[in-house]
């Protein structure tokens, strides 16, 4: 911070976010205002665009059933409970947690506003003065919560979940009876990649370390596999832990209902005693204001709705999703498609073209997440597509179209 004339202190600008402030003045896709949505159709200014940088996977944010869920909840609860979850929560929360406990096949389950604030406050009481070892992808949030921990007193070490060797020397480096917490997304926020969780998990048991996994973009979409499964995403929507077949034997997984459940809400899966220190332990659980009753109602009303048509939901997402991954390797493109999930990376050879690739796929009605620097390491700047089951085909045929004229008109990486 520094003094300007005017007496008043302005924040020192740390030139890494040039890039993205520079991005952020000049793109109309970035730090946009909206002025109309209809489903996955948004309307800025008089220029309609179809939405392919929502999160809403399932499409529970237009689902008539879970938006009539919110006003009898209201009705009874009041707009907002105010209280934190210390002083006191509405028969809503252990509903819920009882249902999500019972869904994923955890021990336990707690409810807090975000993963965000999950991250932030459990990582550090997690961790104590040990030894915290994060993915070098992990996401911001989770990296944050690291570097809390490294000022709380732990250690903080990367690793790479594909070099699984170099994580077992790093634990092993490490002086035994001091506790180890090794963190990593579930599904890779960007490319949709999944780590090899029963590898990494018997690594954790084997060397007396937790793995805390941030599965909020494989919640609601992947899930257990069964013989008769409507689509390889598995079934139930259970969640990373269960999709790999692993147990919750030494995991603390953490989901979010802000991607596939369209809520602002988020849990940790941990086993009850955890569950117990962490009331009164983690930050957020004393001191927040919880979840608006809306989010409440829509988390519960979604668990319904994904009782029961949650994987025909999954199978149509899939096949929406394999459209778009097949056509982008059939351009060659250099996107990590290999898990076929609905979160499709497509990195630029040039990352000073971001601002051009932005602006044509702006001019074709096609709206995506840039991934600028640094909310991607340089050599992975680019755009994100997310596919959601309320996409039409018409749409996919769109946005294809447009990665085809794309793939013409810039350098978009290809394989090699
Ligand atoms: C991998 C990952 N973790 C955590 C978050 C933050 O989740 P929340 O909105 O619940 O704080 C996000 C949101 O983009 C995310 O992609």
């Amino acid at each position: 911070m520094r003094e300007t004339a005017a007496g008043l202190r302005e924040v020192r600008r740390d030139p890494r976010w040039a890039e993205l402030a520079h991005l952020r003045r000049t793109s109309p896709m970035c730090d946009a205002v909206l002025d109309e949505v209809r489903g996955r159709h948004i309307r800025s200014g008089d220029h309609w665009l179809i939405d392919f940088a929502s999160c809403n996977y399932l499409g529970f944010d237009w689902d008539p059933e879970i938006m009539d869920a919110i006003a009898p909840a209201v009705r009874q609860w009041g707009t907002h409970p105010s209280w934190s979850r210390l002083l006191g929560s509405p028969q809503l929360y252990p509903v819920i947690e009882e249902r999500l406990t019972a869904l994923l096949g955890a021990p336990d389950t707690l409810l807090l506003p975000t993963a965000t604030l999950i991250h932030a406050s459990v990582i550090p009481v997690l961790a104590e003065q040990g030894h915290v070892f994060v993915e070098a992808r992990a996401h911001r949030t989770v990296y944050d919560g690291c570097v809390s921990a490294r000022g709380q007193g732990a250690t903080l070490r990367r690793f790479r979940a594909d070099r699984p060797d170099e994580l077992d020397a790093l634990l092993r480096a490490v002086p035994s009876g001091a506790p180890r917490l090794v963190c990593l997304d579930g599904v890779d926020s960007m490319t949709g990649g999944i780590p090899d969780l029963p590898v990494l998990a018997g690594l954790c048991r084997e060397r007396g370390a937790t793995l805390y996994v941030d599965d909020t973009h494989g919640f609601g979409v992947i899930g257990e596999r069964a013989a008769d499964e409507l689509c390889p995403y598995g079934s139930r929507g259970n969640g990373a832990v269960r999709h790999t077949g692993e147990s919750y034997d030494g995991i603390v997984l953490v989901g979010g209902f802000s991607k596939a459940y369209s809520s602002l809400l988020a849990f940790l899966a941990l086993p009850s005693r955890l569950k117990d220190h962490l009331k009164v332990a983690a930050a957020p659980y004393l001191y927040s204001g919880p979840s608006p009753t809306a989010s409440l109602a829509t988390a519960l009303a979604g668990l319904e709705v994904n009782d029961r048509r949650g994987d025909a939901i999954r199978a149509d997402l899939h096949r929406k999703s394999v459209r778009v991954l097949d056509h982008v390797d059939a351009l060659g493109l250099d996107a990590p498609t290999g898990h076929r999930l609905p979160i499709v990376e497509i990195p630029l050879v040039d990352a000073s073209e971001l601002e051009a690739v932005a602006g044509f796929l702006w001019d074709q009605g096609i709206y995506v997440t840039l991934a600028a620097y640094p909310l991607v390491p340089r050599d992975r700047v680019g755009f994100r597509v997310q596919i959601t089951a309320l996409n039409s085909d018409e749409d996919i045929d769109r946005l294809n179209d447009a990665l085809t004229g794309a793939s013409r008109r810039f350098a978009l990486r290809r394989r090699s």
